[in-house]
């Protein structure tokens, strides 16, 4: 069959699709769960797919679809992964990126594990109060929208990166799946339609023309061209990350940064540096967990939390009153020291050992009271998060990857940049930016995530990779949604590890959030009965009710194969091979 039949007969089932999936959320609009996160609200979407060779799941098909070509290809993981991180930038503009930055964690076959940190930075002109109206004292909105909220960009630098050392295939041949999909266009669906109307801030940038057509975003059976993109993407596979932090495609973000009052330099983009880091390596009852360690909080504060439950054993069933408690007192436990004591460690000291070491979750463990919350300072729940999007990949040989990238919130700061075709992140608000204070996720900071020029700002992003009691691969697992990537990859993995369900069951059970402030657990409807909520209260948790938490990504190695499932919460695809 002629290609262009076959994209074309996907494009007319996509748009269908779309429609269909429009109606439904119309009509759906009172169910709460899944609605921040752009995609249909009914969980029972997770369907596993199975892959005799190899796995790709990502909150996009398409991207889905673009990593597991180059599986088909002969490409290992890595190649894959970073086919599918490109292609992310093209087919889900909402967090995919090259103008942000994210988190690899690499277990490879042969027993090498390696973790690269391509968090963004701050610009060497940035200043611990920027965002500090100096007449109010109070924090503006500068660090969310607009010019000023960007750090320097590490996705490309960090892609190519780690594709140079893991990979197989060259650049220009992981990324021709996305430059095609920039270059030729792919069909609007019902989820990136919704991304768009409930991020209006685009329209205020130079994006508008091309996501805003006549003031209205792009509708449901559009076809996406990416022009600039292509060309920007054309320019990296050609050059490598020289295309992007030097020559044209800098200019051109310098430019846009200039025009609008940001302080990106050329000698910001020159500066930028991944950094490969040893991936944190810990135990819960005989199985091995790799996470990610600083510039991201979510390895520290997952190993923390899951060495307080391991002196629990076992844990009390799923959905339990006491069940419920323990989980919750052990994320406070771990976001308490999360939140005061943890920042980029080039610039703190981090205390990673003590706080990962099974001692001290003793001690910890030792101070939870089994009838009583314990209680941390109440504080105002702030604006709800945007967008990050994590993708796991998994090849024939067992070499895994996996990566959560992200531009902070929902399309970043909202500013696209002319010619370049990309979103530029709004990391900074990552920074505590005034200490003391929440950010858009309501985390209460200390000193050390405040802003300094060329210190990358704290993440809670985990790409997590588990290894079964022999050491092979069992999940490659990890999640947007700020902090709660760190409650929900954890709750995953114990879904799997601790209560026995399949990886969808695990992905579809109601969730819980706790990050000590707001001291408040939150929970997905169906979590526990009413009864059951009854008791928490009794013991003293503030219960609060909410939407989907979350957006994970997984696979699992099963008998002959993997399999993939992909957020049942929203939108995406897994594709096996
Ligand atoms: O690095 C972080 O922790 C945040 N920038 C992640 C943002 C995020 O997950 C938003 N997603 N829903």
């Amino acid at each position: 069959m002629p290609r262009r039949f076959v994209r074309h007969a996907i494009a007319l089932v996509l748009v269908a699709f779309a429609v269909a999936a429009c109606r439904q959320a119309t009509v759906r609009q009172t169910v709460d769960i899944g609605t921040y996160l752009g995609g249909q609200a009914s969980l029972s979407q997770a369907t596993p797919v199975f892959g005799a060779h190899g796995m790709v799941a990502s909150n996009s098909a398409l991207a889905s679809e673009a990593g597991a070509e180059i599986l088909k290809a002969g490409g290992n993981a890595v190649d894959a992964a970073v086919a599918t991180g490109f292609a992310l930038a093209v087919t889900y503009p909402f967090a995919g990126n090259i103008g942000g930055g994210g988190f690899m964690n690499i277990h490879m076959a042969d027993g090498r594990d390696a973790a690269i940190d391509y968090r963004e930075i701050a610009p060497l002109a940035a200043t611990r109060d920027m965002y500090v109206d100096p007449a109010t004292g109070k924090l503006t909105d500068k660090s969310l929208v607009g010019h000023l909220a960007s750090g320097v960009p590490g996705s490309v630098a960090g892609m190519a990166e780690a594709l140079a050392r893991y990979g197989s295939l060259p650049l220009a041949k992981v990324m021709a799946p996305a430059i095609r999909l920039a270059r030729d266009g792919f069909p609007v669906d019902s989820a990136l339609y919704r991304s768009l109307r409930g991020n209006r801030a685009v329209a205020q940038f130079a994006g508008k023309d091309l996501f805003f057509p006549g003031g209205e975003p792009l509708a449901p059976g559009a076809r996406l061209v990416q022009s600039d993109l292509a060309r920007t993407l054309e320019i990296i596979a050609a050059k490598g990350p020289a295309g992007f932090y030097a020559g044209e495609v800098a200019e051109a973000l310098v430019a846009e940064e200039r025009r609008g009052g940001g302080i990106i330099t050329m000698e910001d983009l020159a500066r930028y540096k991944p950094e490969w880091r040893t991936p944190i390596r810990s135990t819960y009852r005989g199985y091995t967990l790799l996470t990610m360690p600083p510039a991201s909080s979510g390895g520290i504060t997952m190993t923390e939390t899951m060495n307080i439950l391991e002196q629990f054993a076992p844990l009390p069933p799923y959905g339990s009153a006491a069940y419920t408690h323990l989980v919750t007192e052990a994320f406070r436990r771990a976001f308490i020291d999360r939140n005061e004591k943890l920042g980029d460690p080039a610039f703190v000291k981090v205390p990673l050992e003590q706080l990962t070491s099974k001692a001290y979750a003793k001690t910890l463990a030792a101070g939870i009271d089994r009838t009583r919350a314990t209680k941390t300072p109440a504080f105002k729940v702030a604006r709800e998060p945007e967008h990050t999007t994590h993708y796991s990949v998994a090849d024939a040989k067992g070499n895994v990857v996996s990566t959560t990238t992200t531009l902070n919130g929902g399309y970043g700061s909202a500013v696209w940049i002319p010619k370049g075709g990309f979103f530029m992140n709004n990391e900074m608000d990552d920074f505590a930016a005034q200490p003391g204070t929440p950010n858009m996720f309501g985390l209460v900071q200390g000193e050390a995530n405040a802003i300094v020029p060329g210190k990358r700002m704290l993440s809670a992003m985990a790409p997590t990779i588990v290894l079964d009691k022999d050491g092979s691969v069992l999940l490659v697992v990890g999640a947007a949604g700020g902090p709660r990537i760190i409650t929900t990859t954890t709750e995953v993995i114990l879904n799997v590890i601790e209560h026995r369900m399949s990886l969808a069951d695990a992905m579809r059970a109601p969730r819980l959030h706790h990050q000590s402030i707001p001291d408040t657990l939150r929970y997905e409807a169906g979590a526990f009965s009413d009864a059951v909520a009854d008791s928490l209260r009794a013991m003293g948790h503030a219960l609060l009710r909410t939407g989907g938490l979350a957006n994970a990504n997984g696979i699992m190695r099963v008998n002959g194969g993997w399999i993939g499932v992909r957020e049942p919460r929203s939108t995406g695809g897994a594709v096996g091979h």
